[in-house]
């Protein structure tokens, strides 16, 4: 039995690494040796439909790369330090670029608090990568998200390779944590907790769709709102200086990068919510927006609506509306017209 369970797997590992041409996957990371780059980039080494793994960072990306390449999955791995040709060797070819190049929060910041220092790194490596990977998906994790994906979107417009359909915010943390506090909640497998996110990636722009899941009676939990709204801060005061998230965002990073890869490699229905150049409120002024989003072989495939809300969520809605219109994505475009 354990035999034909070894042959078995076998076949399995074998097609798995047998990959045609197009699904060849290079991914790449930009601060690949931080909190987030280094869990995040073990995951992706252990994903069998990535053949091809980038690790670069201003600092220790080699060493990361190293240690990592030694694992026994079929993918190649490469670190590269900011030589004259590292960032774009990192990045040539690259069919995903996630970047969680940046500094953390300490307790008592905000995301926002972070902008000076984030929006310069994060329009540095836009560059460089609207230069050597101008078709691949980019996938912003660095904060503050709802500003930085604004600033890889006008860098890439600068550069004449925007494709509006190849850029995401990362907010896919929101939507694992609300399935996680909800299953704690109703004492459920949080795998079967599908809540959907929408908004943006701060705050109160982070709108939890409660009356969409199985629970509608969660809707008015106060308590459970402000989880999800802030459970970054759970985790940002529990570290005490050292750090926000890395360990669940490298997950929910690893398993949005997955989503891509499946959906690129033809699976079809492959939806989470992220942070894109949207049509819902671009009537308000509001460019990006976080929605259900199906993904395909050109990246965005469809951008569901909000679909029904109860008037509370009505509320919360208009609350992130707001914000995102007064300053996130505002300010973000305004550094890169400010700042090119
Ligand atoms: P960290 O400080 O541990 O790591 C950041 C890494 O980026 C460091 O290794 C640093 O050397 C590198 N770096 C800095 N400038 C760079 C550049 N120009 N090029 C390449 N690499 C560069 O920080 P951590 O904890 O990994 O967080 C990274 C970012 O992710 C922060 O902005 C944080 O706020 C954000 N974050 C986003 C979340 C989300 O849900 N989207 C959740 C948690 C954190």
């Amino acid at each position: 039995m354990f035999a034909a369970r070894r042959a078995l797997t076998g076949a399995v590992q074998r097609r798995a690494f047998t990959a045609s041409a197009r699904d060849l996957s290079k991914v790449t990371v930009l601060g690949a040796a931080g909190g987030i780059g280094q869990p995040l980039s073990l995951l992706l080494k252990l994903n069998p439909r990535v053949t091809d793994l980038a690790l670069y960072d201003i600092r220790g990306g080699p060493g990361v790369a190293a240690d990592i390449s030694h694992i026994n999955t079929k993918s190649k791995v490469t670190g590269y330090d900011p030589t004259p040709t590292g960032l774009a060797s990192a990045l040539k070819g690259a069919e995903i670029v996630l970047i969680p190049a940046g500094v953390p929060r300490k307790p008592g910041m905000t995301r926002d608090d972070l902008f000076n220092t984030n929006a310069s790194i994060v329009r540095d490596l836009a560059k460089a990568a609207a230069e050597s990977a101008p078709d691949a998906n980019i996938l912003v994790i660095s904060n503050p998200v709802n500003s930085t994906v604004p600033i890889v979107a006008e860098i890439f417009k600068a550069k004449g390779v925007y494709n509006p359909k190849r850029l995401f915010g990362v907010t896919t943390l929101d939507v694992v944590r609300a399935s996680r506090f909800v299953s704690e909640l109703k004492n459920t497998d949080p795998v079967d907790e599908n809540i959907t996110v929408i908004g943006g990636h701060s705050g109160v722009t982070i709108v939890p769709l409660f009356s969409q899941s199985s629970h509608p009676d969660l809707v008015g939990d106060a308590t459970l709102l402000n989880r999800v709204q802030f459970g970054g801060d759970e985790v940002v005061k529990a570290k005490d200086g050292a750090g926000s998230a890395t360990l669940s965002m490298a997950m929910a990073g690893a398993r949005f990068a997955e989503s891509l890869l499946k959906a690129a490699q033809g699976e079809k229905g492959v939806v989470e919510p992220t942070f894109v150049d949207s049509p819902l409120y671009k009537d308000q002024g509001i460019d990006f927006f976080a929605s259900k989003v199906e993904l395909g072989p050109n990246g965005v495939e469809k951008i569901h609506d909000v679909g029904k809300l109860s008037g509370e969520e009505q509320k919360l809605l208009d609350a992130c509306l707001a914000d995102l219109k007064k300053v996130n994505i505002s300010k973000g475009v305004a550094f890169v017209a400010e700042n090119p």
